[in-house]
């Protein structure tokens, strides 16, 4: 059973799909060890802790750099025998201590269909003021440079013309809630094969056939 690290910044609703993702039997071969944040008040920590999981706090304003930070970050997940990490809402980017530590082992979600719209924190504004008629979420690896990693899976939702940035993010939310989840039982049941850029999917395991 693979241990899985869910860092988050926020509201921590993706932490919750992955919990329930986890009871409901659907989360394969891992199980959540650890919720980290780099914010003391951030609502995923209040999830975590009404799921019963570990958590840990880690901010960039307690270490003199970002190099300390991202060392401390490290030992964090080191002491907590973690295999994989899922960033669900994570503002911060993660440092190369991190990233040589789990290579393809750290995944993220974000709210647009990338190669569109990456790079921040205001995807779903930034789709909606550029008219795109059809956006969405990324489940990706997260490799050095922000958002570009091989993309796991994507989720498109439609753009309509009443919508606002509110309307657009729930829609896309939703998706995110089913896409993460199921990036996570692929990876943690080894099913993911990257090729340069692209990933593919094997097919599931027949574990009624007996070798
Ligand atoms: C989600 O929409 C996630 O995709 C986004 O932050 C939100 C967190 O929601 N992440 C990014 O924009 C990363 N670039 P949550 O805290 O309720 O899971």
């Amino acid at each position: 059973m693979k241990r899985l690290a869910v860092l988050a910044s926020g509201r921590g609703s993706n932490l919750q799909a992955l919990v329930a993702a986890q009871a409901e039997g659907i989360l394969g071969d891992c199980a959540i060890a650890l919720v980290v944040s780099n914010r003391r008040t951030a609502l995923a920590l209040d999830r975590a802790r009404a799921a019963g999981l570990p958590t840990a706090i880690a901010r960039l304003g307690d270490f003199p750099t970002r190099s300390e930070w991202d060392v401390a970050l490290d030992a964090i997940l080191a002491a907590h025998r973690v295999d994989l990490i899922a960033c669900a809402g994570f503002e911060m980017i993660l440092g190369p201590r991190v990233l040589a530590g789990y290579p393809l082992r750290i995944v993220n979600v974000h709210p647009s269909l990338l190669p569109s719209f990456g790079g921040g924190l205001t995807a779903q504004s930034d789709a909606l003021s550029h008219g795109v008629k059809i956006t969405g979420c990324t489940v990706h690896f997260v490799t050095a440079e922000v958002d570009a990693g091989p993309i796991i899976l994507q989720r498109g939702v439609p753009v309509f013309d009443d919508d606002d940035v509110a309307t657009i993010s729930d829609r896309i939310l939703r998706e995110e809630h089913r896409a993460l989840p199921e990036a996570i039982r692929l990876l943690a049941d080894d099913r993911l094969v990257v090729d340069g850029r692209r990933v593919r999917v094997l097919p599931a395991l027949d574990r009624t056939r007996s070798l």
